[in-house]
């Protein structure tokens, strides 16, 4: 059976963070953004009462031109949470500055009746924030019905996106567990892009002809944040997936864009054969391609025949920078089986990411705009339905 919604839209957006290597990756995205406009911009007090086109001067790093209506919006201030009432009805965090500060002032935001959807790690632990990649674990959003109780947000929320280089593996790996192939074991040696440290970044002269072993943090949440995506809600929080362990490596790498994985899984019970495993990365498909949603990419995970990739400067743009691309997938010696994968981490691991999620809270009905004119129709299926109502029933909401 077939439900169908009369859905949506025009919802002014703001971006905390905008002058940097992520908030003007938003900027890129939304240019043509059937559903959001970029209305609203904050950054740091450096920054305040400059003119974004001003702003970013010099450090504009996308390759499209920026709007006039974009570059004439004057910065605010992302901590004078009062300025955005009125002008916009959804933030997009990425803020680059202490944990703690960042946590606070996403609350404040959320406390102030905005949605927040946040690139920062800040709140990645917090017990009632969902961490969302929605292919994987978008039932995790009935966490927001917990949320708003706990906290008494009216329309406001924080959900937030995890990590960027493990979503170069991860989609494969919950498409594997999905198709009855429990991975338990995962080693993954990462291979990260020079704009992964935002702007300016790692200085050039210490990583052209040169790889660094070290990323501050990076092993930590690309060994722990899988299992609170791949967990389950119970109750008022997320149960961790127990029966996985991760060992991970992560590089910085002379590459503008794209992060590359080398992983190799374990399964404690039956293993695909390779033409499977193949099998099932490309016919993979979850709610955001069921729903339509503007961002998502038709096809989440691009399998690649050539024996040399996916490679970043050729496959990092696959699904318009939102699919994982992944190659040379063949048999491991030491676990069970191995691939290479490789996504674009401002686009989908982070900007591109934080969009769909957003749109994906948006067509769940935690995001809307006052007023709202309705223009377009879906259609859910009636399984998409059901798996949402069974999350909002855990949660206890109707
Ligand atoms: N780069 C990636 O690939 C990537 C991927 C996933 C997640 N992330 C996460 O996304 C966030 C942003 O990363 P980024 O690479 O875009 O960093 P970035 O290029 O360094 O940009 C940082 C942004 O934060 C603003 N900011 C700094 N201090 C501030 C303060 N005290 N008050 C208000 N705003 C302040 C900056 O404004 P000014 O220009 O005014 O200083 C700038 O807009 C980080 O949490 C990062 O971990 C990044």
């Amino acid at each position: 059976m077939e439900h169908s919604y009369s859905f949506c839209m025009r919802i002014d957006v703001g971006i905390l963070g905008a002058t940097g290597m992520v908030g003007q990756r938003y900027i890129s995205l939304l240019a043509n953004h059937p559903w959001y406009r970029v209305a609203f911009v904050a950054a740091s007090p450096a920054s305040a009462g400059k003119r974004y086109g001003d702003a970013v001067t010099g450090r504009w790093r996308m390759h499209d031109t920026l709007s006039p209506e974009v570059a004439n919006l004057v910065i605010t201030d992302a901590a004078d949470v009062g300025a955005g009432r009125g002008r916009c009805s959804l933030v997009f965090s990425c803020l680059e500055m202490g944990k703690d500060e960042v946590a606070a002032l996403e609350l404040a935001w959320a406390a102030a009746g905005h949605p927040v959807v946040s690139n920062s790690s800040a709140h990645r632990w917090t017990e009632d924030v969902p961490m969302i990649i929605p292919e994987i674990n978008h039932a995790h959003a009935a966490l927001i019905e917990t949320q708003r109780r706990n906290r008494g947000f009216g329309s406001g929320l924080v959900a937030v996106k995890p990590n960027c280089s493990l979503q170069s593996w991860i989609t494969p790996v919950e498409a594997l567990r999905e198709a009855g192939f429990p991975v338990n074991r995962i080693m993954v040696t990462t291979f990260q892009a020079a704009s992964g440290a935002g702007f300016p970044g790692v200085p050039s002269l210490d990583l052209i002809d040169n790889i660094i072993p070290l990323i501050g943090g990076e092993e930590e949440k690309t060994e722990r944040e899988p299992l609170r995506i791949l967990g389950r809600l119970q109750g008022e929080g997320i149960s961790l997936e127990a029966n996985l362990v991760i060992s991970a490596s992560c590089n910085r790498v002379p590459v503008t864009d794209g992060h590359g994985a080398a992983v190799s899984l374990g399964f404690s019970g039956p293993k695909p054969s390779i033409e499977e495993a193949k099998r099932i990365f490309r016919n993979f498909r979850a709610l955001p391609q069921e729903m339509g949603l503007p961002s998502a990419p038709a096809q989440p995970i691009v399998v690649r025949e050539e024996i040399d990739r996916p490679q970043p400067a050729r496959d990092r743009d696959a699904g318009g920078g939102m699919a994982v691309s992944v190659g040379r997938i063949r048999e491991c010696p030491l676990l069970d089986l191995r691939f290479f994968g490789m996504s674009h981490n401002t686009i989908r691991g982070a900007a591109g990411g934080g969009i769909l999620t957003a749109e994906l809270l948006t067509r769940l009905g935690y995001i809307a705009e006052s007023g709202a004119t309705w223009t377009a129709e879906l259609s859910l299926p009636a399984s998409a339905i059901a798996s949402m109502a069974r999350a909002r029933e855990l949660v206890g909401c109707s």
